[in-house]
């Protein structure tokens, strides 16, 4: 792992260094000047932003093979090195499509997500139809060629896939359970710890980025691997619904890290009912900036991968009919308002900064005037109301270069915060008093950074934007 991480790195050239000792890691950081792509704003905080990539569009298409280079700094193949491209009959190899996307990186000094070992799907069926003693041996041999063939190049592997059902947090009755009882999956870790062991070794699920019964069995599975030193981390898959970040995400990761593993976001995408409207668009980006937002903030979160360069290119469509619109980018390559949502969130300066722009038309979605001063100024706006509530984003941007910011502001109604993120302070009564957070305060001239909150209000009142006073701390 150490090898590709060292080597992308070394590329952020000139980099002021200040100790984040804040994050937890003790990297080189760069804040000379506003980051305006997402990689080199994730580079300067020390995480991955990652992209699921189709070898075919990566040797046909010389926009989108450019877009991947430019914008990411970890990569993950989509289908490349699943079981069925790998290994599509016993002991047939079949590594040029994994080849070339992790030649790709290697290229554009990118890390590699590997995924993934043992899944349901995409297993050909010769595996399946094994009895236990053939499959065991089948899945470690399968794991160590593969584990193998990469060591030194994939820094992190998914072991397993998708092992826990949607039904109340039972295992999933896969075909590996059925063959082989639960110890399947200790079985995978063991083996890819010894094919690798300098690699981080994930578990990795969807439906469990809030806290709910199925990542309380993926919870409870990851504190037996983690005792045995045979886990590193857990993959959120965050395949999301618009509007649906859980209101738990943070606090869901935290536990984990609290058992000292590290998190990932490995296949963000959110979808829309489509046609997609200029209102969804930006609450998509309102969405993303949440997801990337809680990584950013959690030291041992190692980054954000998305599921997808292009709306295009994506799965959903296929698999929600009527549903789509899940990236960063829109069919013809441009940007959507997510895009800029997450420069932001990782702490760049995308222009246009979608958390500043009106919502809806909805009149209780509202933006505050950009007020004057002299340090830096602060807006608010509200991404999405509801009768009792509200999600507000804030900008916070420097007008000089700052230490340290504070922001003051008096609700004129019941407003109420009730929880968070990216600003600390004095936050639940009727006069807010917020302050950076250790990691988004030091900021140059020109740049913003973004924090986030939710409030309570009295049932079916107006969610007001009051103005914002920024003074350097
Ligand atoms: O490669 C064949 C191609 O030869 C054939 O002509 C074509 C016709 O359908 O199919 C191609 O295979 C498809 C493959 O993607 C590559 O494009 C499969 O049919 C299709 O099922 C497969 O879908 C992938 C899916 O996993 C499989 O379950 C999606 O691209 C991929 O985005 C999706 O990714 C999964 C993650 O691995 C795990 N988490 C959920 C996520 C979304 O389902």
């Amino acid at each position: 792992m150490l090898l590709t991480r060292q080597r992308r790195r070394a590329v952020i050239a000139g980099a002021v260094t200040v100790a984040t000792a804040a994050l937890g890691i003790g990297l080189s950081t760069q804040f000379a000047s506003a980051q305006t792509t997402l990689r080199g704003a994730a580079d300067a905080i020390g995480k991955d932003i990652g992209v699921a990539v189709d070898a075919n569009r990566l040797q046909s298409n010389a926009q989108y093979r450019d877009i991947v280079a430019s914008e990411f700094n970890s990569l993950t193949a989509e289908n490349a090195m699943k079981w069925d491209a790998t290994e599509p009959s016993d002991g047939n190899y079949t590594f040029s499509q994994a080849d070339s996307i992790v030649d790709f990186a290697e290229d554009n000094n990118q890390t590699v997500h590997g995924h993934t070992f043992v899944w349901h799907q995409q297993t050909p069926s010769w595996v399946q139809s094994l009895n236990a003693t053939s499959m065991r041996t089948a899945m470690v041999d399968h794991i160590n060629t593969v584990a193998n063939r990469y060591e030194g190049r994939v820094d992190s592997w998914d072991v397993v896939n998708e092992v826990v059902s949607d039904n109340n947090g039972a295992m999933r009755d896969s075909f590996w359970l059925r063959t082989m009882g639960e110890g399947y999956i200790t079985t995978a870790f063991q083996t890819a710890r010894a094919a690798d062991p300098n690699a981080d070794l994930y578990i990795n699920d969807y439906s469990i980025d809030g806290i709910n019964a199925k990542s309380d069995t993926v919870y409870r599975i990851a504190q037996g691997l983690k005792s045995q030193n045979i886990l590193d981390g857990v993959g959120f898959q965050a395949h999301l619904i618009l509007g649906q970040v859980p209101s738990t995400m943070e606090a869901n990761l935290q536990r984990f890290v609290d058992l000292g593993l590290k998190v990932r976001i490995t296949e963000l995408d959110i979808r829309i009912n489509l046609p997609a409207d200029s209102a969804e668009l930006q609450q998509q980006a309102n969405d993303y900036q949440r997801v990337v937002e809680i990584c950013a903030e959690l030291a041992d979160c190692s980054g954000v991968t998305v599921w997808g360069l292009r709306d295009a290119d994506s799965w959903v469509p296929g698999t929600f009919p009527g549903t789509g619109a899940p990236l960063l980018y829109a069919d013809d390559y441009s940007k959507k308002p997510a895009y800029t949502a997450v420069l932001n969130a990782l702490g760049g300066d995308g222009t246009g900064n979608p958390t500043t722009t009106p919502a809806t038309s909805d009149p209780a979605t509202t933006t505050s005037p950009p007020p004057t001063g002299s340090g830096c100024t602060a807006t608010l706006s509200v991404s999405s109301p509801w009768n009792t509530g509200a999600t507000y984003s804030a900008t916070v941007k420097a007008n000089q270069a700052l230490s340290g910011w504070k922001v003051t502001w008096t609700w004129p109604g019941s407003e109420r915060i009730s929880n968070a993120w990216s600003v600390t302070g004095t936050l639940t009564g009727a006069s807010v008093s917020g302050a950076n957070a250790p990691y988004n305060g030091t900021l140059a001239a020109g740049q913003s950074t973004t924090f986030g909150f939710n409030i309570t209000k009295a049932d079916g009142s107006t969610a007001s934007v009051p103005t914002v006073t920024c003074t350097p701390a």
